[in-house]
């Protein structure tokens, strides 16, 4: 069936409406074993990352499954990984709606969904019961009312919580949604987050004797030089890895778009081009010497290719998943296949 015809159908709906609908309908086929009426074969691409074997490099970005209500669905997909949350110690509503808009002449998405997700303890349990075996990244939060001086309480609880379950976990402090977290990327607040979940992840490596890497989420709104020290940062305190990026605040691109002076984060095509210049940023610095995640306006395979050839090892994808539908996964696997 082509993608086409459902995206049609799903867009005459507002968006947040239509993203759960399209994750209930994923969930469902996968349990009717309909999956093949949508997904098409994707070809196998094994690499190594961060000492986690993926089966392609084709992620699916975190935000769309927070709760992981759909990991077997999505899973079956053909993604060679998912990213599950952001999740934060406790539950919360998120901003009032709407808070998800389209703006379809730019295949681009704003939202300002301010982290509404269950709570890590009910992700954990779900993920209990998942059958998935691909690669389970965890996307870690805090909750919008912790004041940013305790911040660091937040991530250190949902990093205890999550390491069991994830083959990976995302420390996410670029999302624009939830007021001041952006700060945390500040070089001073920085140091004292990441020192100590560094102390806490040594604990967890020592109780577990397994050793789940540890990645950063940045912003795309950096000026060049800020970008460059965080990446030494990140370097400095050896952190595994780095996804580049989270929404933009910026508009460029968008500005004749009549939504586009809604609030929140602007993602998909518009994002392409500022999102691999950090990028670029971020390989040149790190030099081979950390994982990188490359994510933001991945709308096609050349796009995908694009990020590998800048520097990333692993990309993901979302507004391009939702615009595209699931063909852009064998799309993109393949056109990095050639790298
Ligand atoms: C996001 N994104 C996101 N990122 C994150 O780390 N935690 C989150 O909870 C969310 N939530 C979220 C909701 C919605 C509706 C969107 C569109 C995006 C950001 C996402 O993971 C990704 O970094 C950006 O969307 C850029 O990639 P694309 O969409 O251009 O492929």
């Amino acid at each position: 069936m082509k993608y086409k015809y459902l995206r049609d159908l799903l867009f005459l709906l507002p968006p947040e409406l239509s993203h759960f609908i399209a994750l209930h309908t994923t969930s469902l086929m996968h349990r009717l074993h309909l999956t093949h009426l949508v997904a098409g074969e994707v070809p196998e691409d094994p690499i190594e990352v961060m000492g986690i074997q993926f089966k392609n490099r084709v992620g699916l970005a975190a935000g769309l499954d927070k709760d992981g209500i759909c990991v077997d669905g999505l899973g079956a997909l053909g993604f060679g990984f998912l990213e599950v949350g952001t999740v934060t110690p406790r539950g919360q509503k998120g901003n009032a709606r709407p808070r998800l808009f389209r703006l379809t002449a730019s295949e681009a998405l704003i939202n300002r969904m301010g982290f509404n997700n269950e709570g890590v303890d009910v992700l954990v349990e779900r993920l209990k019961h998942t059958r998935f075996d691909g690669v389970l990244g965890i996307n870690i939060g805090k909750n919008f009312d912790t004041p940013l001086e305790d911040a660091l309480n937040d991530y250190e609880y949902c990093l205890r919580r999550v390491y069991e379950y994830a083959a990976y976990i995302v420390v996410n402090i670029s999302s624009p949604n939830t007021p001041g977290l952006r700060d945390l990327q500040r070089q001073d607040e920085m140091a004292v987050l990441l020192e100590t979940l560094k102390k806490v992840h040594g604990e967890m490596v020592e109780r577990y004797s397994v050793r789940v890497p540890l990645l950063v989420k940045i912003a795309p709104d950096m000026v060049d030089d800020d970008v460059r020290q965080l990446a030494r940062r990140l370097l400095a305190f050896e952190i595994d890895g780095v996804i580049v990026g989270n929404t933009t605040v910026s508009r460029a691109g968008v500005t004749d778009e009549p939504l586009a002076s809604e609030t929140g984060g602007l993602s998909g095509a518009p994002l392409l081009s500022q999102s691999n210049h950090v990028l670029q940023i971020v390989a040149e610095e790190v030099k081979g010497r950390m994982g990188i995640i490359g994510v933001g306006g991945i709308m096609s395979g050349e796009d995908a290719a694009a990020k590998i050839a800048l520097g990333a090892d692993l990309v993901q994808i979302y507004t391009g998943f939702i615009y595209q539908g699931p063909g852009l996964i064998r799309e993109c696997v393949e056109a990095m296949r050639s790298h």
